[in-house]
């Protein structure tokens, strides 16, 4: 533990390392990634020899998946897998191209129009990934004149985004009304603002107050932007994501992915007409980057349609979640404020967080360890979420393991 401790602080200390080369860090780098590979404690790029939905093999032994997004469990569904076939049969396997020129297909624009019919907005572009669809947003929005303001703890490719967008950057506290109002507050009346948060926030699970935010928005003329990532199949009616969820109209563009729910990967904008078709052509993600490739597109659709013919899957997700999160906490676990199927357990330093997902990977359950800088330090967690297609008996031999392994370092009191 000890040595643990102090591969972890030099790893802290890497980045203050100066000088010419700037490979230097990489090769301290490479020391502490070789110890801890050694250690057998290194828990990152870590190989799955299959990867079958709820459970996995890993290191050749069946693991319970709780480590994934594939929240509705059609990453294995047949159907989704023979409509990816059936498209790289019919289209090839790549359009080779941005969608500005020789890289848009009608695939793309069928998929467009049923999301902006589920999200109910008038129009959509999708994008290759989610991370570029955040790019494409801000870097088309938030020109000189104009500023993002994001929540602290949004995620890390809307703060990309915002980087790379030529206006300026303002952050509020997490889902800090309040806070936001004080900010929007001090911006001059003629420089615009997108206001971007979450919906579902990815390591804690808790929610945005959307309806707040909006009412402040309005107050000060900011438009709203909410990724939707983790509440697309997840949170809403039929998983229609966080508006839905409070029954609110009015926000201005929805973001998306195809990563989580949708079962496949690639990214989308929801919004008006006039917007989107801005996006589409000013967003630098959207424009210098190759489309989303037939067999991707055609999974999500897929997902899509299959979500919303099959609404069971996001009422069992949900179900899912309330059961695992009442049986953590009745062990003694500090899930925080999650009220989704992501749920952290918060377990505390570097160290402590890495052996316990080393001990729970050996119990026979994968979960992905968050260390800083995505938490700050000694915040460490095991951020756990859950999936429509586990069943009973993969929930519960995950409690048992946490008990075991919390009981175990001391992280709840044994019973
Ligand atoms: C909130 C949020 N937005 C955007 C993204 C990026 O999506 P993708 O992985 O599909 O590029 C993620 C991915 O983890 C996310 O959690």
């Amino acid at each position: 533990m000890a040595n643990m401790e102090k591969m972890i602080a030099e790893r802290f200390e890497l980045e203050r390392l100066g000088g010419r080369d700037v490979f230097a860090r990489s090769r301290v780098f490479w020391k502490t990634i070789d110890a801890l590979q050694e250690s057998e404690i290194y828990s990152y790029f870590q190989p799955l020899e299959r990867n079958d939905g709820a459970t996995a093999i890993y290191n050749g032994q069946t693991v319970v998946m709780l480590g994934s997004n594939n929240y509705l469990g059609l990453t294995t569904d047949p159907r989704v897998r023979e409509a990816a076939i059936a498209a790289v049969r019919e289209h090839g396997t790549s359009f080779t191209g941005s969608r500005l020129l020789n890289g848009s297909s009608v695939l793309h624009e069928q998929l467009e129009a049923k999301l902006a019919a589920f999200v109910g907005t008038e129009s959509c572009t999708v994008f290759t990934t989610g991370y570029q669809a955040n790019l494409g947003v801000l870097t088309a929005l938030c020109n000189e004149m104009a500023v993002s303001v994001l929540d602290k703890l949004d995620h890390a490719s809307i703060l990309d985004g915002a980087r790379m967008a030529k206006g300026k950057v303002l952050r509020f506290e997490h889902n800090d009304v309040e806070d936001l109002d004080r900010v929007l507050s001090g911006i001059d009346p003629d420089v615009g603002i997108l206001v971007v948060v979450d919906g579902v926030y990815s390591m804690e699970g808790d929610i945005a107050p959307l309806p707040e935010l909006l009412e402040t928005c309005k107050k000060h003329g900011a438009r709203l932007a909410v990724d939707d990532a983790h509440a697309i199949g997840v949170i809403g009616k039929g998983g229609r994501g966080t508006a839905s969820h409070f029954q609110l109209k009015g926000v201005d563009l929805t973001v998306g992915t195809f990563s989580k729910s949708l079962a496949s990967i690639g990214g989308f904008v929801c919004g008006d007409k006039q917007v989107i078709k801005y996006i589409q052509h000013h967003g630098r993600s959207m424009l210098f980057s190759a489309s989303l490739a037939p067999p991707n597109i055609a999974a999500a659709t897929k997902a899509l349609d299959i979500m919303q013919e099959e609404p069971w899957r996001t009422e069992q997700l949900a179900e899912h979640a309330n059961y695992m999160r009442k049986e953590l906490r009745l062990l003694g676990f500090d899930v925080g404020e999650s009220l989704t199927p992501v749920i952290p357990v918060r377990t505390g330093n570097e160290p402590l967080t890495i052996l316990f997902w080393k001990c729970l990977v050996e119990e026979g359950v994968y979960t992905n360890p968050v260390l800083y800088p995505a938490v700050a330090r000694d915040q460490g967690a095991l951020r756990t979420s859950y999936m429509a297609t586990h069943e009973q008996e993969h929930l519960d031999k995950a409690l048992d393991a946490f008990k075991t392994v919390g009981e175990m370092l001391g992280v709840i009191n044994a019973s």
